[in-house]
This record gives structure tokens, C-alpha cells and sequence, in this order.
């Protein structure tokens, strides 16, 4: 039996840190071998909150590409590719826009949200709060059965939904409903006890060299009621506990029971899980080095990718224009 069709997307960011790679990028490898996937850099998402300097965007969706290849994902299996290298996004974001009822995105909860949050970034414009229309436009124009996502995105997959049933209403019914694939995402927090993000400047990134990723662990806030290092602790409230339970959750009882009873000291267990994470970013270190040392590669990727994605949506998009009578 073929195999369902996925497609998933991120802006793209620059360097990826920890929270990118358990937030989506771990899942995205994962299912590469059940499903067909594409996986989209969306660039001109990031266009719609970005456009006041633009001049990062080139170098951002190379450095994202390399870390999604360093983490796993694999050309060779799943079609990686930039948004904007595929016009029919365009074609059909402005196809179903023409039908959406503006109320449907403005009472969007995300739109709400982050006009309010990012003041600074004048985000009160057409664009943005096209953002998911253009979203529907990615996963329809590859007929997608399901989307991996994070829990903050369900309101766009909702809404895409809601986008389908409105076509196929009105023309022959074309367009598929794509399911949610919920992410399951662990709590990793940044150096400082905040979600970790780029904005923050408390993140740990995929390329961090090994002393680098050090020093980070030791900079992270742990239990603030614990002075000496003989002091009973509270794991629960520590984020390298946390982390603990991510990365060697067979050992995550036992520092927690030394750790209650003052046996290991923080600087003793962030030690520790220096070395874990070392286990797990090494290898992606590596595997970055070494497509950097192939400097046509990541053109060549995304051009293949872009081929295979354009065939798709050329067909789709003769389809739904089939289905419109235009
Ligand atoms: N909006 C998504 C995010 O910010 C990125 C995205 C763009 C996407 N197009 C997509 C995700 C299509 C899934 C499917 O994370």
C-alpha cells in the first residue's frame, strides 16, 4: 500500500537549539520511514514578521537546512524544500483567500496572541494575518493526510479544515482534510529557566561546540532553595531534571533520590549531563562538519527537493483550477 503523505513546515530560524530538535525535528526523522514526507522551510512565513530586515533569510534557511540533515532528516527519503522555490503557494494562498471570511482568521488565537506579544515588530498588517491561510495553502497543495505539529499549531490545521469543507462546498470536491499528528514535546527550558528561544539568548544549539554546551549547563538556574551542595534538593522544580528525564531517564530515579537527599551536588550532576548531552549533539556535530565540507551539497538538496515538490504542485494546482471552472 502507498505509503500517507505528510507535510511539515518551519521558518527558518538560523541554527536550531534543543527545543527545535525535540519540539519537532526528532519526530520529523522519525517518521520518515511510515510516511511519504515533505518538509518545507518556510520562508515566506518568516517574511510575514521579518520584513523589516530581510537580509538574514538566505543565510537562515541554509543553516536550517544543514542541522535538519545533521539531526536526520534524509534527502534521500523525504523531500526538503523552500516554500518560495514553489510558486503555487502563492497562486493558491491567493486562491483561498478570495473565500476565507476574514472573521475566521482574526479570531484566530495565535493572530490574537501575537499581535499583542511582539509590539516591536509591527505585525498589524494583511500579511500576518494571512499567515495561516498561507499555512492551508502549504498542506493543501500537497493533498497531506496528516501534518506533525506542536499543540500551538492546531488552531491553523483547524482552520484549514474549515478552508476545505468551504471548497469543496463550492466547487467539485477537490481538496482533503489533513489530520493533526501531535507532537509529544518534552520540557527542555532554557539556561535561565525560560522557554528556551532565540530571542531569550538562553538557548543550547545543535552546532555548540562540546565546551560551549559545558559551560551552558553550568550556567543553568537549578533549585533556588539549594545553597551548599550537601542542602537536601528539589528536583522538581530544577530544569536539569528535566533534562534528566530526557536523556537518561534510567538514571533519572537515582540522582533524583541522591539529589533529594544531598548527596550529589548541581555542579557535580550538571557534569553529568554535560556528558549526555555530548552523546546526543556529538554525532550531530559531526555530521554538520562534514556537510560543511561539502559546499554544493545543501543547493543541491533543496533543488531536488524543489523538483519533486513542484511536480506535485503543478498537478494540484491544474486540479483546483479544473474544479473552479477557471
Ligand atoms: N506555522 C508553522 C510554525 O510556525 C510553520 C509552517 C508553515 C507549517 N507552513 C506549514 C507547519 C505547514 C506545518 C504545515 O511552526
Amino acid at each position: 500500500m502507498a505509503k500517507k503523505r505528510i507535510l511539515s513546515g518551519m521558518r527558518p530560524s538560523g541554527k536550531l537549539h534543543l527545543g527545535n530538535l525535540f519540539g519537532a525535528l526528532a519526530n520529523w526523522a522519525k517518521l520518515q520511514d511510515e510516511y511519504e514526507c515533505y518538509y518545507m522551510v518556510a520562508d515566506w512565513h518568516a517574511l510575514t514578521t521579518d520584513y523589516k530586515d530581510t537580509s538574514q533569510i538566505r543565510s537562515n534557511i541554509r543553516d536550517m537546512v544543514i542541522d535538519w540533515i545533521a539531526a536526520g532528516l534524509d534527502p534521500e527519503k523525504s523531500v526538503l524544500f523552500v516554500q518560495s522555490s514553489v510558486p503555487e503557494h502563492a497562486e493558491l494562498y491567493l486562491i483561498l483567500s478570495s473565500f476565507t471570511p476574514v472573521a475566521w482568521v482574526e479570531r484566530c488565537p495565535t493572530y490574537k496572541e501575537q499581535v499583542q506579544q511582539l509590539k516591536d515588530k509591527e505585525i498589524n498588517t494583511y500579511g500576518f494575518l494571512g499567515y495561516p491561510v498561507l499555512q492551508a495553502a502549504d498542506i493543501l497543495l500537497y493533498r497531506a493526510a496528516a501534518v506533525p505539529v506542536g499543540e500551538d499549531q492546531l488552531p491553523h490545521l483547524e482552520l484549514t479544515r474549515e478552508i476545505v469543507r468551504r471548497f469543496n462546498w463550492f466547487n467539485k470536491k477537490t481538496l482533503v482534510e489533513p489530520q493533526a499528528l501531535l507532537t509529544k514535546v518534552p520540557k527542555l527550558l532554557g539556561t535561565d529557566g525560560r522557554k528556551m528561544s532565540k530571542s531569550y539568548n538562553n538557548c543550547i544549539y545543535l552546532s555548540d561546540e562540546e565546551k560551549v554546551v559545558g559551560k551552558k549547563v553550568k550556567s543553568f538556574i537549578t533549585d533556588p532553595q539549594r545553597i551548599r551542595a550537601n542542602d537536601p534538593g528539589h528536583p522538581d522544580v530544577c530544569s536539569v531534571f528535566d533534562y534528566y528525564r530526557v536523556f537518561c531517564p534510567d538514571d533519572v530515579d537515582n540522582i533524583a533520590g541522591k539529589c533529594k537527599k544531598g548527596e550529589v551536588g548541581c555542579v557535580q550532576c550538571k557534569e553529568k549531563l554535560s556528558g549526555y548531552l555530548q552523546e546526543l549533539l556529538g554525532p550531530i556535530r559531526e555530521k554538520r562538519k562534514e556537510i560543511e565540507g561539502k559546499p554544493g551539497m545543501i543547493d543541491e538538496v533543496l533543488e531536488e527537493g524543489r523538483k519533486r515538490a513542484q511536480k506535485i504542485a503543478t498537478e494540484m494546482m491544474r486540479e483546483i483550477k479544473a474544479a473552479m471552472k477557471i
